[in-house]
């Protein structure tokens, strides 16, 4: 598709569960887009994607396909980032990448722009897009961080299997229906690991998502840890984290634990979640209201609840922070860095 003003955008790994939502919220955002390019494997080139009422060719995504781009937006997984980012970036392109490819480098900015919106003006070329698990966390933390400042954040996760692609979501779907029928339940892709063992995700929970470290900690589980002190700036801040699979398709949960250096009060804590950009406070026990996955799903908010003072710790918060894991955690996060960039004037119309 060609338009007359806008921007050049591509979208790399357009065929699959975050790439088709890039798709989406380039699509509703109404991004001022110049051209579109599609782009995915070999597999896919010459299938077709709808956009804004057009059919779009998906292309191969090779060097020569980031000619003339100006945009591109990358969640294809690392190896395809790390071989692809630098090619965009020779031929003039600023990167969007949600892989954590170039996430902890220290000369890549690691943004969520409700959190950190400056960090961008410093890139080479390419912006990171944190961990879902991590963006949702962060946009909720923000507001209350820079009021009670964070000493400590016990995070536990219940996320959905569409952070792991969409192969993970057949499987859910497919092993729900064989656990349903009393026929064998096939383990094919659940945990993704280094190893070729694999765990039913149907009526199961999985404490394990991405590889164990040395430490004990999964991957996940310290990317958490590391892109929140990168996000904030604070290395001093404590933070660890338990990360858990469960058969929920769209909307990552966290049971997020926090002590500040401040003394808070609840009031205040809701006043400030209330008026916070990307978050909506849905927090009324008296009538079982709070933030659930499925209520989340399609949204591009961070939904937050469960607002509790910690009985022991005069200091300690509890909440239950819930997002879209492939919108804001993903999609949305990188179509809000481009927003961000194009609204800044880092990059020129064409
Ligand atoms: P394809 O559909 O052609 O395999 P998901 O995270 O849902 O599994 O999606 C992964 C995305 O990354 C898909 O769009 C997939 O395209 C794309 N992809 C996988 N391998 C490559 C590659 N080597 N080059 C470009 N895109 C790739």
């Amino acid at each position: 598709m060609e338009n007359q003003t806008g921007y050049h955008v591509a979208v790399v790994g357009a065929t699959g569960a975050v790439g088709e939502q890039m798709l989406k919220m380039l699509e509703q955002r109404q991004f001022p887009l110049k051209s579109l390019k599609v782009l995915a494997s070999a597999r896919s080139a010459g299938q077709k994607v709808a956009f804004r009422g057009e059919d779009i060719t998906v292309e191969e995504t090779t060097p020569e396909a980031f000619e003339g781009v100006q945009i591109a937006l990358f969640s294809a997984g690392g190896s395809v980032s790390k071989k692809f980012v630098p090619e965009a970036i020779k031929r003039g392109a600023v990167c969007i990448d949600n892989t954590s490819a170039y996430r902890m480098d220290p000369e890549v900015p690691l943004v969520v722009p409700e959190v950190n919106p400056d960090a961008m003006k410093q890139h080479n070329g390419v912006i990171a897009n944190p961990n879902c698990s991590t963006i949702q966390m962060v946009a909720a933390l923000k507001p209350l961080h820079d009021k009670f400042g964070m000493e400590r954040i016990i995070v536990s996760t219940y996320q959905a299997v569409s952070g792991a692609g969409a192969k993970a979501i057949a499987e859910l779907e497919n092993q729900s229906r064989a656990a349903l029928n009393g026929e064998e339940v096939k383990k094919e892709v659940l945990p993704v690991s280094s190893l070729p063992k694999h765990h039913q995700i149907a009526f199961n929970a999985i404490p394990q998502i991405d590889v164990f470290l040395d430490n004990g900690f999964t991957n996940e589980e310290m990317k958490m840890i590391r892109e929140t002190k990168k996000i904030f700036g604070n290395e001093d801040v404590a933070v660890s984290a338990t990360c858990v699979r469960i058969p929920v398709v769209k909307g990552h949960s966290e049971a997020v634990y926090v002590e500040f250096e401040k003394d808070f009060e609840l009031a205040d804590v809701r006043s400030l979640l209330e008026n916070a950009p990307g978050v909506v406070l849905v927090d009324n026990p008296e009538e079982q209201e709070y933030p659930m996955a499925l209520d989340a799903a399609d949204k591009i908010e961070v939904f937050v609840g469960r607002l509790r003072r910690d009985l022991d710790h005069p200091r300690g918060l509890h909440m239950w922070v819930v997002s879209d894991n492939l919108l804001k955690g993903a999609a949305w996060n990188a179509v809000q860095i481009a927003e961000e960039l194009v609204k800044s004037g880092l990059i020129e119309e064409k």
